[in-house]
């Protein structure tokens, strides 16, 4: 059994979604641990991890410290699968995909679609292209991604769950846009 974790500070529940084996599990391990997991497995229901973290607070220019809690799903679940229960009070989705498959930027809107309908309306989203340390693979263009993610008014970042290249950037950003 899973220890149970409690916080008293506000809490930003923060999901990630997106195919199979994108770089879900090892984004949010390098985000919350900085670390990375080259034989990860694909992961199995739903799991969660937690990362305290500093955000300036908008008016007076302080900070205010909040427990982002990111959880993990598995893609080879495809959309369908992953229920209503999973998106309630989520503030974040981060929608990955993988630059070196394009079918899995194809697939994004559709992952964007079924979020949708069952996050909170003003849930804030991100696309994010990983696996961006493999650069001689890389199999979709800047446009054809920015396309896609323009389409769907959403910004779209560019990380490495490998290097660690951009996943803060790409986190923050979408923490920084919860409602
Ligand atoms: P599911 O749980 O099956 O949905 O997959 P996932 O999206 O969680 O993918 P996971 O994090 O398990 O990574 C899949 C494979 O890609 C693993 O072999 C990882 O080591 C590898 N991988 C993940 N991120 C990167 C990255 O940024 N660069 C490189 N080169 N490999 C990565
Ligand atoms: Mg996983």
């Amino acid at each position: 059994p899973r220890p149970v974790t409690t916080s008293l500070l506000p809490t930003y529940k923060i999901l990630l979604i997106g195919d199979a084996a994108v770089g879900k599990s090892n984004l949010l391990m390098r985000f919350a641990n900085n670390s990375f997991d080259i034989a990860s497995r694909s992961t199995i229901g739903v799991e969660f991890v937690s990362r305290e973290l500093e955000l300036p607070t908008e008016r007076d220019g302080g900070n205010e410290r909040v427990n982002v809690q990111l959880w993990d799903t598995a893609g080879q679940e495809r959309c369908g699968a992953i229920s209503a229960a999973f998106f309630r009070g989520a503030k974040g989705v981060a929608v990955v995909y993988d630059c070196t498959r394009y079918p899995t930027l194809k697939n994004l809107p559709g992952w964007v679609a079924h979020a949708k309908q069952y996050a909170d309306e003003n849930c804030a989203f991100v696309v994010i292209g990983n696996k961006i340390d493999l650069k001689n693979l890389h199999a979709v263009s800047e446009e054809e991604a920015e396309g896609v993610a323009h389409s769907l008014g959403l910004r779209h970042f560019y990380a490495s769950a490998l290097t660690g290249e951009g996943v803060p950037s790409a986190f923050l950003h979408l923490i920084l846009n919860v409602n």
